[in-house]
């Protein structure tokens, strides 16, 4: 199935809200002022929009699923922002070199079919002297947890490079600065996030399609682990969820135009 195909499956504005936090945070830690920045694999443009709120002098959001740049740029409208939205993929992206200051990524090109691939196109659209600043769930995470606890089910499906600083060196190159970071995801109950996770994240939907009748097993322990990973507090049931960001390129982004 084709990366536009896959994502295309369910309703990721749904889920993907849960987890914008990251992308608000990114935007928020890095110096944009007067600064152009490409955002690959952008979905509903979540780090992209927040950019443009940090004075960046231009804002390109890239993914090859078009419904969900239809989204985004619905949301880039309703904030009154001005983001230009390119379809495609992010192994072929059709802007120029060295257009970028700063380009991000959150969750987005660690799942490009070839990522050593995905950051070299991220490097070429990089100027001399920026940044490439890209975020992946990690092992110890909630949704590291979420792929151990699926991991039996699907005993073909290889380790993902993106959860470890150790696979993130291995694709990225030691020089990749890696931290760890976390948000508190806010949900009504493990219950229902799995719930929705089931009617609208494609991994998931595709996943649970290719299981059958294995899949209520696997349900059941997902939700336990959701429950063991956060806890209620005033009515809502809060969960800290870890992941990694990783930064290639110098610390302050002095990009060089050409
Ligand atoms: C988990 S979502 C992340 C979206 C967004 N960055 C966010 O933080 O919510 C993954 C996104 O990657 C996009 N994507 C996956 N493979 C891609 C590829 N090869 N080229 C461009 N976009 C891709 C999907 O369409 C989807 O929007």
């Amino acid at each position: 199935m084709d990366p536009a195909e896959f994502w295309a499956t369910g309703d990721y504005a749904v889920v993907g809200d849960l987890w914008a936090q990251p992308g608000r945070d990114l935007a928020t830690s890095l110096e944009l002022q007067g600064r152009d920045v490409v955002d690959l694999a952008t979905g509903t443009g979540v780090t992209a929009i927040a950019a443009t709120a940090r004075g960046a002098r231009s804002v390109v959001g890239v993914d090859v699923t078009p419904a969900l740049l239809r989204e985004a740029a619905r949301r880039a409208d309703r904030a009154g922002v001005e983001v230009t939205w390119v379809t495609a993929d992010v192994l072929e992206v059709p802007l120029p070199s060295r257009c970028a200051d700063v380009v991000t990524s959150t969750f987005g090109i660690v799942f490009a079919a070839d990522p050593a691939a995905a950051l070299a196109e991220a490097r070429r659209l990089a100027r001399p002297g920026g940044q490439i600043v890209f975020t992946s769930w990690s092992a110890t995470g909630l949704f590291g947890q979420v792929r151990q606890t699926l991991a039996p089910f699907f005993p073909a499906a290889p380790e993902p490079w993106h959860e470890t600083a150790d696979g993130i060196h291995a694709v990225a190159g030691p020089g990749a600065r890696v931290s760890e970071e976390s948000f508190v995801m806010v949900v009504e109950s493990p219950e229902r996030f799995v719930s929705l996770l089931e009617q609208h994240s494609a991994p998931i939907i595709l996943g649970a399609e290719s299981l059958g009748a294995a899949w209520p097993e696997a349900r059941e322990q997902l939700v336990t682990t959701v429950h063991e990973a956060g806890e209620d507090t005033d009515g809502a049931f809060r969960v800290p969820v870890g992941y990694l960001r990783t930064t290639l390129g110098e610390r302050t982004a002095r990009a060089r135009r050409s």
